[in-house]
């Protein structure tokens, strides 16, 4: 089986709440998408919305890999920049796998369908993101063929006590 990915699906009720029902269950898994388990949707909703107003800007374009019952397996967020100096590249956010799907390849599928995309955008020369250290994520996105670029160390305090590195990773399209 593999997923199915489609770029810029129609945004409509049953898409937001697959999203959000993804991010949830990734979240609560211990997934490095912004939040610490114990998380309830309508704590992660805002930030969902806060990427579909994106979305419909045009700031941003959504991926998802749908499964083969049609549920919402996969997503990925490609943001531009505003900044006048950094339109050649673009950020990846909210890279996520569902946990019953992970460890099977679809989250190189869903990369590699997100370089695909990134290389269809005019002017677009490179991908960044950033992760959370200590998860073994940098090995991840390694595999799929990104380079660590910097590092700022403790930057993301996942709970009193437990600081971690804000990776920053990227992928250059040549
Ligand atoms: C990270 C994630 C997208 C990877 O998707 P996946 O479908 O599980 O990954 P794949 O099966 O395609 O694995 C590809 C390779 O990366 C490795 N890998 C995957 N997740 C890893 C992790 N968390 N740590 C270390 N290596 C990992 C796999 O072992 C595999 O390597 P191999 O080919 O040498 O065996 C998925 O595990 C996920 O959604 N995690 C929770 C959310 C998250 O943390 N997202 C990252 C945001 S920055």
């Amino acid at each position: 089986m593999s997923l199915t990915f489609t770029l810029d699906p129609a945004v409509d009720p049953v898409l937001r709440d697959g999203v959000l029902d993804l991010w949830t269950d990734v979240s609560n898994a211990g997934g490095s998408v912004g939040f610490v388990p114990p998380v309830t949707r309508e704590a992660i909703r805002p930030e969902l919305v806060k990427h579909l107003s994106a979305i419909a800007e045009g700031r941003t374009r959504l991926l998802v890999g749908h499964d083969g019952s049609g549920q919402v397996a996969a997503t990925a967020f490609l943001t531009f920049n505003t900044h006048r100096l950094m339109t050649h590249w673009l950020w990846l956010y909210t890279v996520m796998v569902h946990p019953r799907h992970q460890g099977q390849g679809y989250g190189r599928d869903l990369l590699s369908a997100a370089e695909d995309a990134a290389r269809g955008f005019d002017g677009i020369e490179a991908i960044r993101l950033s992760c959370r250290g200590g998860t073994g994520l940098e090995r991840f996105y390694g595999s799929c063929g990104y380079k660590e670029v910097g590092r700022v160390p403790g930057a993301i305090r996942v709970a009193p006590g437990d600081d971690r590195d804000d990776v920053h990773l990227l992928l250059t399209l040549n």
